[in-house]
């Protein structure tokens, strides 16, 4: 009997991601979404991949019984929570919202779970946790010191990791497994699926391909005066199909193994590129030319981090594969793919 797993966000850009490989894994998925930042069309990209069409219920998660009626009409043996609203510099502007959302509706999860038997549940939490680590703790591991979030979306991925814990250690009969990803990057090769972001995009990749595509004038890269080698920024860039993966991996290990009750793992390459060798690196793997120039710092950017994942490369037996070029590629041709369907 196939174990149903509930998505919610699924129709995100990390939540498609991880329904196609959920499904191509044997499990069946039930979507839940507001459609507040993504489109119901994304089903038809994850019907065209895998041949599958999920079962989507259109809820607001801060709605308990709306949610509630999902966990009666479908045997969920598992949850991966995905939905939050995620962008660093609105949740400064509107903090209220984001605490209403991101921490009621994991609130609202956790209290159905022990009622309709769900055993486990996939967090997705961020490197923004640790903060700047210090040098010397570069590859930041699971257990770094948490630093103060510099925004309330950093912060509700803090608080959301404590909610679980101290559910857990009252004696909830739940597992979990939070996944700290760093920086989610690139699209499904089908271009299918990919990242869809609102209006002008916050984060780099969707930046760079829509300035490729002459959507943006020009790019801007945030300060060149870090104390890096180049002097730009670092992160730790991660293809969203490999991060997709390691949630499959999660999930089997949560609902399948004998565990500790809770477990954290960082989910990244492993590896640091700064802004710059990204700009590079985009175009000699597309042969496309980016306008760009240097700007002065954004306000909240820390300056270095990547992660230690070999815990996660030990326990779950997942690994990043896909080398940095394939991925821009990868960003590359969904954007082209958008705007061949007309949609950008
Ligand atoms: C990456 C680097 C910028 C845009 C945030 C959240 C994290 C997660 C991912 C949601 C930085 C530089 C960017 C641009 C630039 N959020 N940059 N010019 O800030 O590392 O992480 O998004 O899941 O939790 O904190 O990602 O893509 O915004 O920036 O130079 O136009 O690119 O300075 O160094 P970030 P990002």
């Amino acid at each position: 009997m196939k174990q149903t797993i509930l998505v919610t966000g699924g129709t995100g850009f990390i939540g498609s991601h991880t329904t196609v490989e959920l499904i191509e894994a044997g499990y069946k998925v039930v979507i839940i979404d507001d459609l507040s930042n993504s489109k119901l069309e994304v089903l038809d990209g994850i019907e065209k991949i895998t041949g599958v069409r999920p079962d989507f219920e259109q809820v607001d998660l801060r709605d308990k019984a709306a949610t509630e009626a999902v966990f009666a009409k479908y045997p969920i043996d598992g949850i991966i929570h995905f939905a939050a609203s995620k962008a660093v510099g609105e949740s400064v502007q509107k903090p209220l919202l984001y605490y209403r959302n991101n921490i009621i509706s994991l609130v609202n999860l956790l209290e159905l779970m022990p009622k309709y038997h769900v055993k486990g549940i996939i967090f997705s939490s961020s490197c923004t946790v640790y903060g700047q680590p210090k040098p010397e703790n570069l590859p930041v591991t699971e257990d770094a010191p948490h630093q103060k979030a510099t925004s309330p979306y950093g912060n509700t991925k803090e608080i959301n990791e404590q909610i679980i814990y101290d559910t857990i250690h009252s004696g909830a009969p739940i597992k979990s497994i939070i996944l700290r990803y760093f920086n989610p990057i690139g699209a499904h090769p089908s271009a299918l699926i990919g990242e869809l972001p609102n209006g002008v995009p916050n984060n780099l990749i969707p930046y760079v391909t829509q300035t490729a595509m002459g959507i943006r004038k020009q790019l801007t890269i945030f300060g060149n005066d870090y104390n890096t080698p180049d002097g730009t920024c670092i992160r730790d860039y991660i293809y969203v199909v490999d991060l997709a993966k390691a949630h499959v991996a999660a999930m089997r290990r949560v609902l399948d193994e004998d565990t500790d009750p809770i477990e954290y793992f960082n989910i990244g390459t492993g590896k640091g590129n700064s802004t710059l060798e990204i700009v590079e690196t985009f175009e000699k793997a597309t042969g496309v030319k980016l306008n760009w120039k240097y700007g002065p710092r954004r306000e909240g950017d820390i300056e270095k981090i990547w992660g230690d994942c070999t815990k996660a490369n030990k326990v779950l037996g997942w690994k990043a594969e896909t080398p940095l070029d394939d991925v821009l590629r990868s960003a590359w041709k969904w954007q082209q793919k958008l705007r061949q369907d007309g949609v950008m």
